[in-house]
């Protein structure tokens, strides 16, 4: 088992790759916890669970909204949670989202730490300290910062993870190469047949190496003011495939990483050894399978994107493969680019 501290200025957490989730658990004194979880993880996981009451959701991006803060909330009451209670969330992104935002608005914060079951939440959304739910369709725009007290990544629990949902967390995988370490690239090319097919030891390295940019980068810029802003390549133009195509996170994200290559070569960034090595490792891995949208649509989404600042939005380009840089463009700059590129 690795152990990795991640600190930011809310908080720091313990993040334990590789290891196994019930003997921690086991070990924990776990007697005022309250588990978060969704109705898979319960069915595949719950006879494991430590006996203490469980709040079970709805799977998926439905539950991530106020109406299930509010039942949380009120069985929290029900359940006579008080300042001493612990919330444990077990499950991918959704569940750790819900979770970390329950555990800090209820009595104005309460302690919380997860069991991340998904490749994506292992790599990415379990760490950090971003917490929060969607609200009129507009992700993520209810929220808080405040950081888990550990999170726990344990890769066998990955085996039982439906492919979409593993093709998902491997967009995110690539984007911490690309932005910021190209040996880490060339040991995915070197083993992507492993990669893909989830050998562990393979990806406890990988995970490791991940959440250890994500601390690197988001540990120094944890309210996303700067160089947090790179973790958001792929994701300008991603978000909007992801909603007009309904293709998992990743694969969407993967998408929009290629086309954020793209525009980086045309702006004479990325040379073209380095643009084919994006797509190579993209299209190898299955993360980018056609897409149709209508003409204009991506563009319609960036529009409307919360990260934008005015008519400016800070988009993430590519020098070369390892080596990411944020720059402020006009949002017409994006979509004259895609009009172009005839999305
Ligand atoms: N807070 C952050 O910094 C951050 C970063 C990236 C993404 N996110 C959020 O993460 C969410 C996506 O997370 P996700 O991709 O983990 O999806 P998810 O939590 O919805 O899980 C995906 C599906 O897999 C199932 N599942 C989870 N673990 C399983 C397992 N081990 N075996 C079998 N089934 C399992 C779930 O029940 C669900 O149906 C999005 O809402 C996104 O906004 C947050």
């Amino acid at each position: 088992m690795e152990k990795l501290t991640f600190k930011a200025s809310s908080g720091s957490t313990e993040i334990l790759i590789g290891a196994d989730w019930k003997s921690i658990i086991d070990k924990m004194d776990l007697s005022r916890a309250i588990i978060i979880t969704d109705h898979n993880i319960r069915s595949i996981y719950g006879s494991y669970f430590p006996r203490v009451p469980v709040i079970a959701l709805e799977p998926g991006e439905g539950s991530k909204s106020i109406d299930t803060i509010d039942g949380i909330l009120k069985e929290l009451l029900i359940l006579e949670a008080d300042r001493s209670s612990f919330l444990l969330g077990i499950g991918g992104g959704v569940i750790c989202d819900i979770t970390g935002f329950a555990a800090t608005i209820y009595m104005r914060g309460i302690r919380f730490g997860f069991v991340s079951t998904t490749l994506l939440s292992q790599v990415d959304a379990s760490i950090g300290g971003k917490n929060g739910v969607n609200l009129s369709g507009v992700k993520n725009i209810v929220g808080t910062f405040a950081q888990p007290e550990f999170v726990i990544c344990d890769q066998n629990m990955l085996a039982t993870l439906p492919e979409a949902e593993y093709a998902s967390g491997l967009g995110e995988l690539v984007k911490y190469a690309l932005i910021r370490d190209e040996e880490m690239l060339g040991f995915i090319e070197e083993n992507i047949d492993a990669v893909i097919a989830g050998d562990r030891e393979i990806l406890k390295r990988l995970i490791y190496r991940s959440v250890e940019i994500k601390a690197e980068i988001a540990g120094n810029d944890e309210r996303e003011v700067g160089e947090r802003r790179l973790l958001n390549f792929g994701h300008t133009v991603g978000h909007g495939i992801e909603v007009l195509t309904g293709l998992p996170h990743g694969v969407a994200i993967s998408h929009g990483m290629m086309i954020a290559a793209e525009f980086s070569f045309d702006d004479g960034l990325i040379d073209i050894a380095g643009l084919g090595r994006v797509r190579s490792v993209l299209e190898r891995m299955g993360l980018l399978p056609g897409i149709i949208t209508e003409k204009g649509a991506i563009s319609h989404f960036i529009l409307k994107d919360k990260k934008r600042e005015d008519k400016n939005i800070n988009f993430v380009f590519l020098e070369k493969p390892g080596k990411a840089v944020v720059k402020m463009v006009a949002l017409q700059d994006i979509i004259d680019k895609l009009a172009a590129k005839d999305y």
